[in-house]
């Protein structure tokens, strides 16, 4: 293996995402998510796109990491954090010294141990409530 990483979103999004079992996104959706992504990462072997993820947000304070997906092959040989890393040092540089910001994330189901190993906290805890989610299908 050969493992790089380009800032770049993947070329096939919806590969990626039938590759876990993921629900495929509209074209529409895959606009919005090519032109209004802040901070995205693709993972390569050679010229495979193995992994990828983003970050949307407001690029002040709020930053959601989203869509994080390691092609099944390649799971724990380490891609999934080494794009992690590589995307949040990438969302620090635009911070300002000082500047505190909030990076949040919904895990999937039994994900948990990949985000802790990253330094993120599980929720609901003794001071925050759960994160909460709805998934709404438009007429
Ligand atoms: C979750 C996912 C992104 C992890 O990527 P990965 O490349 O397999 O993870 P890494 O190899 O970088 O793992 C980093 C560490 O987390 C651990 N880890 C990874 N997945 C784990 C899991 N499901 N349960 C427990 N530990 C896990 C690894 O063992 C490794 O530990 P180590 O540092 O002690 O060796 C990947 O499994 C994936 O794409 N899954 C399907 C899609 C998905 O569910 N994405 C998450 C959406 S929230």
């Amino acid at each position: 293996m050969n493992i790089t990483y380009e800032f770049r979103l993947p070329s096939d999004i919806n590969s990626f995402r039938r590759s876990v079992g993921w629900y495929e996104l509209s074209p529409r959706q895959l606009e919005c998510a090519r032109n209004n992504s802040r901070f995205a990462i693709t993972a390569l072997d050679g010229e495979k796109e193995i992994g990828s993820a983003r970050i949307v947000g407001d690029g002040g304070y709020q930053f959601f990491i989203s869509d994080v997906i390691v092609r099944p092959e390649y799971q724990r040989c380490g891609v999934g954090s080494g794009m992690l890393n590589r995307l949040i040092e990438k969302a620090l540089e635009t911070v300002e010294p000082g500047e505190t910001i909030m990076v949040n994330l919904m895990s999937a189901k039994d994900k948990e141990p990949f985000y802790e190993k990253l330094g993120f906290m599980r929720r609901p805890n003794e001071e925050r409530g759960c994160g909460m989610t709805k998934f709404i299908t438009a007429d």
